[in-house]
């Protein structure tokens, strides 16, 4: 798959994502897009022309293959109504039903910071999805409304940058008649943002400071996975689910008992109390390998030689929020990829892993 363009993914993870008796058609849509970008096209579809069914098949999709191309979205549609009455919460269904769509949301952001830089590429390497979904309140992001130092070395990404969309989306007000929260309107109508997202695409969101270690496909199997320790609240920062996922939409119920001045009542706290508590099943539960434990987190950058983190398959850095989590040992750092060569504490070692790689990837890239 390395030499794989966008959209051949895009039809691969179609056709992975598709029910059984779809896969004969989509196997020949899949040589279709060989053949018209020239990638392997002798091999392939000489194989395909010998055999006079599948000639008849290929000629038949060859015609009717022009909406493919017209619309990113329609080939990401297979699994639209899937149905999870009596889903298995343990052993998930038998193919992948979640896109491989990576979502993050940023309000009122313009630039990235060093550390939202290395969560992008690192998701992107590490996941390999089809498209990354960028939720943005800034305008024309791709005409000058993105800026700065990391959001020119991103652009240098081809790869990465011709998966990007960029999705208007505006900061909530209020829920359910209810204003939200003055001073943490971004944080709730973030909260809020992600539960909406993920209710109309599915797919993979991450906080913008989620750091991937590893692929992540083993969840999307599942209805909804997300992390909940033993004896913590929910953790949001990651989410992995399909749209039509039972829990998404009792969750954003829930915002009727909504608590503004509760920093985390309604994204972690009353979803256990109110619904997982007695509904258990509707959640894929990951106790730890999404990093949601801040306690564990705040170890990234002041515990030396931690290596906890290795069997994480992503973090949460709270790099925003060290400061809360323990006032006394925090230091006001700004990271970027200079200070990071020497930076001693676990952070550093997960961060120059991702410039290593990206270094390899990059030379490869043109
Ligand atoms: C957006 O950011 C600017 C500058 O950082 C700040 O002054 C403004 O209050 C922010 N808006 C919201 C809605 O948080
Ligand atoms: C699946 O749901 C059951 C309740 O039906 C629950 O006890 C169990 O912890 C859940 N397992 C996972 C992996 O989430
Ligand atoms: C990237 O690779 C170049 C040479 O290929 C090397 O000089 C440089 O130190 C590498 N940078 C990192 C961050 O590994």
């Amino acid at each position: 798959m390395a030499t794989c363009t966008t959209f051949e993914r895009k039809l691969l993870s179609y056709v992975e994502i598709s029910k059984e008796n779809r896969r004969g058609h989509l196997k020949i849509m899949v040589l279709i897009h060989y053949h018209t970008q020239r990638c392997n096209p002798r091999l392939r579809v000489v194989r395909c022309w010998k055999k006079p069914f599948f000639a008849t098949v290929f000629l038949t999709f060859l015609m009717s293959a022009g909406f493919l191309f017209n619309s990113d979205n329609r080939l990401l549609r297979a699994d639209d109504h899937l149905d999870f009455d009596g889903f298995n919460n343990e052993t998930g269904a038998n193919s992948l039903i979640v896109p491989n769509i990576i979502h993050f949301i940023r309000f009122n952001l313009t630039e990235y910071s060093f550390v939202d830089y290395l969560c992008l590429r690192a998701a992107f390497l590490r996941q390999r999805p089809d498209f990354v979904y960028i939720h943005t309140d800034v305008p024309e992001p791709e005409k000058g409304g993105y800026r700065g130092k990391y959001w020119n070395m991103i652009k240098k990404d081809k790869k990465l940058m011709s998966s990007i969309r960029f999705l208007p989306i505006q900061l909530a007000t209020e829920i359910f008649g209810q204003p939200l929260s003055k001073d943490w309107q971004v944080y709730h109508g973030s909260d809020l943002a992600r539960i909406r997202t993920m209710m109309k695409y599915g797919g993979i969101y991450l906080d913008n400071d989620v750091l991937v270690l590893q692929n992540l496909d083993k969840y999307r199997r599942f209805e909804i996975s997300m992390n909940w320790d033993e004896g913590d609240s929910l953790g949001s920062q990651v989410i992995i689910a399909h749209k039509n996922a039972r829990f998404l939409n009792r969750w954003l119920d829930s915002y009727h008992d909504y608590r503004p001045n509760i920093w985390y009542y309604n994204a972690g706290d009353l979803p256990i109390r109110g619904i997982l508590n007695f509904h258990p099943e509707l959640l894929h539960r990951v106790k730890g390998e999404f990093g949601a434990d801040s306690k564990k987190s705040l170890k990234h950058f002041t515990e030396e030689g931690y290596e906890g983190w290795r069997k994480n398959d992503a973090i949460h850095l709270l790099v925003n929020h060290l400061y809360s989590v323990k006032p006394e040992d925090f230091k006001p750092l700004v990271f970027d990829e200079e200070m990071i060569q020497t930076y001693k504490f676990p952070f550093g070692q997960m961060a120059r892993e991702v410039l290593a790689a990206l270094n390899e990837t990059d030379s490869n890239y043109f």
